[in-house]
């Protein structure tokens, strides 16, 4: 077996997208031949280019006989290190590949104080992340169709779309809450996600990013502004999409109370993985840029 950086090539990113995939579909019990949805492929392609782009010393595969089994993606913003991304083949799982994927990506963070990782709820990466010394928090998910009826009033805070030019606004309520921007990660935010929401008043200031029906990132500087900025965002899932807002710590009850009057339900997965840090909150972090 051979370790080494990815490089920023199609050939590369293909790689990373087929290794997870598989693990992810494994992990579900959903079929292996389905064909990926288009835009999630384009995303997911996009995802790894970003990072290896951006990130690579942080990014690595292991291939066996010139094939991919095993990759891992992580990123650096300011003193904060991140896992974007674990997976092993299913058929090559259990032989200790992630355990090695994980330290090489770990190394790219040493020196940052603050880690941070959205788990599956897969028992072997659990076991991985605890033995790296992670805090492990369970997470709750809110799902399904949002209940209109309870969106009739907008509240009085006003929110409206955000563009590029409001980073600095972005940048300093990340470093409120958990003490590092997320930097690059907006550059693709703002061009893969449908919006980009934001509050700013004398009170507080927010944002928030949604893609069809998820809710990808939320952080706010007071609960109040965390939960219109949420209430808008769900407002805007189109017809018919189920809402998805997932990775809820104990400390995001604000958002759990949200869903459940939208007629969300309401499911246990997986962990919020830290180091050096409290969950943040109010805070819905994004898998893939935390
Ligand atoms: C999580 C994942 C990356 C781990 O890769 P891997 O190559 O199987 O990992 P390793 O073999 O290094 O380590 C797995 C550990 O879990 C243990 N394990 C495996 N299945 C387990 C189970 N059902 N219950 C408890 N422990 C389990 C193994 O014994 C091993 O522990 P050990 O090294 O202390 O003996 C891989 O299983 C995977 O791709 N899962 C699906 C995708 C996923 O969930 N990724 C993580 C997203 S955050």
């Amino acid at each position: 077996m051979i370790i080494r950086q990815l490089r920023d090539t199609s050939a590369d990113a293909e790689a990373v997208e087929q290794v997870s995939r598989a693990a992810f579909r494994h992990l579900a019990g959903k079929p292996q031949d389905d064909p990926p949805d288009p835009h999630q492929l384009v995303r997911e392609l996009a995802r790894a280019a970003h990072l290896v782009r951006h990130d690579p010393g942080g990014c690595w595969v292991a291939e066996q006989d010139g094939r991919a089994i095993g990759v891992a993606l992580s990123l650096r913003r300011e003193g904060l290190w991140g896992l974007s991304l674990l997976a092993v083949l299913p058929e090559a799982q259990g032989r200790g590949v992630g355990r090695i994927l994980l330290e090489r990506a770990g190394e790219y963070g040493r020196g940052c104080l603050r880690g941070l990782l959205c788990s599956s709820a897969d028992p072997a990466a659990a076991r991985r992340y605890r033995r790296a010394g992670f805090t492990l928090h369970p997470t709750m998910q809110l799902a399904g169709p949002v209940d209109r009826a309870g969106l009739v009033d907008p509240g009085d805070i006003p929110v409206h779309p955000g563009n590029a030019t409001q980073l600095h606004l972005l940048d300093s309520v990340d470093r409120r809450l958990r003490g590092s921007a997320h930097g690059p990660d907006h550059a693709f935010m703002l061009a893969h996600y449908d919006d980009l929401l934001i509050a700013d008043t004398l009170a507080g200031s927010g944002y928030c990013y949604r893609i069809g029906g998820e809710v990808k990132l939320l952080a706010a500087t007071s609960k109040r502004i965390a939960v219109r900025l949420l209430r808008e965002a769900l407002a805007r899932v189109p017809d018919g999409v189920p809402a998805l807002v997932s990775h809820l710590t104990a400390e995001q009850e604000w958002a759990v109370d949200v869903g459940l009057e939208l007629g969300l339900s309401l499911s246990t997965s997986g962990y919020l993985a830290v180091r050096g840090l409290r969950p943040p909150a109010p805070y819905v972090p994004n898998p893939g840029f935390l």
